[in-house]
């Protein structure tokens, strides 16, 4: 077989075979297809799709480049969560420790930044201490000990992935159903979790701009997932603006520890409660409503910010920030960004404010580039609120102030304003699919 001619056939529009799949796989995973092969063929497969057999073939292509985890020791209270990706998405950070605190085990893979949007790993990296790169042996340890633990992709946990992801990244393929569904699915199966439950992000921010994208992404996932024995629910969210008020990665831990310490942040603190009691509704088999409940009441007594310490500390992790959040990574230079018109903002284009921030270093522009733990955006207004000229609509937050102008433009070019207050739906969730 060679990779020249698996890219020719994807490139013509034909079907792959689960071989075809596998050699390319497995081939760029070992360093043996290099990077710009790798690169052709995933542009091909953006323009060409994947059939569903193709997807469920390239998902166990990429699960088996490396161990699977197996929790079946811990029962059927294990629970795994994966978003699709969005600007301001810091919902495991929140959920886990719920979901945790309930009772429930969760083992989670989690992914970096990826194209405008943040990565739960870049956001937990920035706590001081925070290891996300456990062993599989290590992965199952923490979560026997502390109910939970997220850790990144390693060597041994769908490698395949990572090195994809990375190349998705920066080649411009990373909006395509089959190799999103596939990304997601492989890990989520590699982690071994009985039930799964995925946040479908739909909107400005997210990588499916419509419903009707975000339901075929769901069902895809859904299926592949039910194909594999396990429980699997996908819950569509609304990500047209930024989730919450913080972009970046120390500032949306610092955000997520202010929602566990009971301040509900509108709009993040309901998809929030959504997906926990969808995880826990499908691990417990209880009635979607008790599960709201048992959930709020969690975040209420404190019982959920008491499981997040506890997971920080299990992973390395120096909690005494949830105290002094002056202990996180702190940027040396703001810029408040001001209203240069009276009015309403009508729109915010969710994803010009994670490019915004990726400008500022919270993101990656090339697969290598660092990231800037303190960098990010912190909104001041959102959609539906009402500015006077010279009113503060975001804070930008840089190590470097060279990065601001830029920066400062893509925010901009984010917002659009009007005399009429906009109808704002309320709805941050569009459709539940199991
Ligand atoms: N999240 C993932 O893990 N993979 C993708 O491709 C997109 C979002």
């Amino acid at each position: 077989m060679r990779a020249y001619d698996i890219i020719e056939k994807k490139r013509d529009g034909n079907e792959l075979s689960g071989e075809e799949i596998e050699f390319m796989v497995a081939g760029y995973t070992r360093g043996i297809i290099p990077d710009y092969q790798m690169s052709a063929w995933l542009m091909a497969v953006y323009f060409q799709g994947m059939t569903d057999r193709e997807t469920a073939d390239l998902t166990m292509s990429m699960m088996n480049s490396g161990s699977v985890a197996d929790m079946s020791r811990f029962g059927n209270m294990v629970v795994d969560k994966h978003s699709s990706g969005g600007v301001g998405d810091k919902t495991t950070l929140i959920i886990a420790p719920i979901i945790a605190a309930l009772g429930c085990k969760i083992p989670k893979m989690s992914g970096r930044g990826l194209g405008h949007t943040g990565g739960t790993l870049d956001k937990l990296e920035s706590i001081p201490g925070f290891n996300t790169a456990l062993s599989v042996e290590e992965f199952e340890r923490v979560v026997n000990e502390c109910g939970m633990a997220v850790i990144s992709q390693t060597e041994n946990i769908t490698p395949a992935d990572k090195k994809i992801y990375a190349l998705r990244d920066t080649t411009a393929t990373v909006s395509s159903i089959p190799l999103i569904a596939s990304s997601i699915m492989s890990k989520k199966l590699a982690s071994g979790a009985p039930n799964i439950v995925l946040d479908v992000t739909i909107g400005s921010g997210a990588f499916m701009k419509d419903i009707g994208k975000g339901q075929q992404l769901a069902e895809k996932m859904v299926a592949i997932g039910k194909s594999c024995g396990r429980n699997v629910a996908a819950v569509l969210t609304d990500m047209d603006e930024p989730l919450g008020f913080a972009v970046g990665n120390a500032v949306e831990v610092e955000e997520s520890v202010r929602l566990l310490k009971g301040k509900k942040i509108s709009g993040l603190y309901e998809v929030c409660v959504a997906l926990a009691a969808n995880m826990l509704s499908l691990a417990s088999g209880e009635a979607y409503d008790s599960c709201v409940k048992c959930v709020t009441d969690t975040v209420a007594s404190g019982a959920a910010l008491r499981q997040f310490k506890k997971w920080i500390e299990c992973q390395g992790g120096d909690a005494r920030f949830i105290d002094d959040f002056s202990l996180l990574p702190t940027a040396k230079y703001e810029r408040a960004v001001t209203a240069v018109r009276d009015g309403y903002i009508t729109h915010m284009d969710a994803e010009m404010v994670g490019k915004a921030s990726c400008m500022l270093g919270a993101g990656r522009l090339k697969y290598d580039d660092e990231i800037d733990p303190a960098a990010g955006v912190i909104l001041r207004k959102k959609v539906g609120d009402m500015c006077h000229i010279g009113d503060t609509v975001c804070v930008l937050k840089a190590s470097d102030p060279e990065l601001f102008d830029e920066a400062e433009q893509a925010f901009v070019s984010a917002l659009d304003f009007g005399d009429v207050k906009p109808a704002l739906s309320g709805h941050m969730v569009l459709g539940i699919m199991r």
